[in-house]
């Protein structure tokens, strides 16, 4: 029965949003209030932690990672390695699990042409990839990425059926002056608004919520801060899909997550996994936040 109303619903407001693009005024038909609950479901929502390295690692440091990580039973954890794209070929080679996924940082939306620099999805796909984090802090601050071209960017990877994982956060003076909901909100409808129905499966896009005052600070926000922003992506997440849709996308956590934090952020139950800078690095640490984040999440 709730799967025929849960298909009702979406396809209701699925025509509603080809009749009326953008209806951010329409509610769902299922309260709000409602979508903190589904926590209580967890189990449908596979947990993710992936690795941002950055601009870090060499060849040799980057496939004996790969092959010691390999050693560990990640069953319960979808893993991700998000690798500088010279390195992706090197650790592609040394994969031997389908379900390890890998994952590159940045690439234009496009398939082919003059756009100096850039890697098309079609090259990525053909050296193993099949993720992609998009909308990164430092991509938006560092390189000028504005929410436009990241909307592009999001559905660009839908469409090519990468598994994005799209990011948003405010910064430090946005939290202080009470504006981190109004920022959120508008980098998460935007970032949203080049996905058109019928929307692609739910499990097929991951949201990291990465405060900028927390990447790279050693101050993560604390879990009852992280669980509050995560609720509230997927109460937008309700508005924009359906309340059964918002229930099965992962939404992440990211900034300064360690191996002595990790658990208690993952405890929460909004919270899907993590996505991780700086203690991904060194695999036997990363390694501890998949345990623990596969621990917290068979008790949520
Ligand atoms: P840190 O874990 O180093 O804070 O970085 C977080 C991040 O930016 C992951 O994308």
């Amino acid at each position: 029965m709730s799967d025929l109303r849960n298909l009702i619903e979406q396809l209701v407001l699925q025509t509603l949003q080809e009749l009326r693009p953008g209806f951010p005024e329409i509610r769902p038909l299922v309260e709000v209030s409602q979508v903190k609950n589904t926590s209580n479901n967890y189990g449908k929502r596979v947990p993710l932690v992936a690795a941002n390295w950055k601009m870090n690692q060499l060849s040799a440091s980057a496939r004996a990672f790969v092959l010691e990580l390999q050693k560990l039973d990640r069953k319960n954890v979808q893993t991700v390695i998000c690798a500088p794209h010279i390195l992706l070929p090197v650790i592609s080679a040394v994969r031997k699990e389908a379900d390890l996924l890998l994952g590159a940082q940045n690439f234009y939306p496009e398939t082919a042409g003059a756009f100096t620099g850039e890697h098309s999805l079609d090259m990525l796909a053909d050296a193993g990839i099949q993720t992609v984090i998009i909308g990164h802090s430092e991509r938006r601050n560092l390189f000028g990425e504005q929410d436009q071209l990241l909307a592009r960017k999001l559905a660009h990877a839908m469409a090519h059926d990468f598994l994005p994982i799209f990011c948003i956060g405010e910064n430090l003076a946005e939290r202080k002056d009470g504006s981190t909901f109004r920022v959120l909100h508008n980098q998460l409808i935007t970032g949203l608004s080049e996905i058109k129905a019928p929307f692609p499966d739910p499990e097929k896009i991951v949201l990291a919520y990465e405060p900028i005052w927390a990447i790279g600070t050693g101050v993560n926000a604390t879990a009852e801060q992280a669980e509050e922003v995560v609720a509230f992506v997927r109460e937008r997440l309700s508005e924009k899909f359906s309340y059964a849709y918002a229930e099965k996308v992962r939404v992440l956590y990211g900034g300064s997550v360690n191996e002595k934090n990790a658990a208690s952020l993952a405890a929460k139950p909004n919270i899907d996994g993590f996505l991780v800078g700086n203690a991904s690095l060194k695999v036997s640490t990363f390694m501890s936040i998949i345990e623990q984040t596969a621990a917290c999440k068979r008790r949520v």
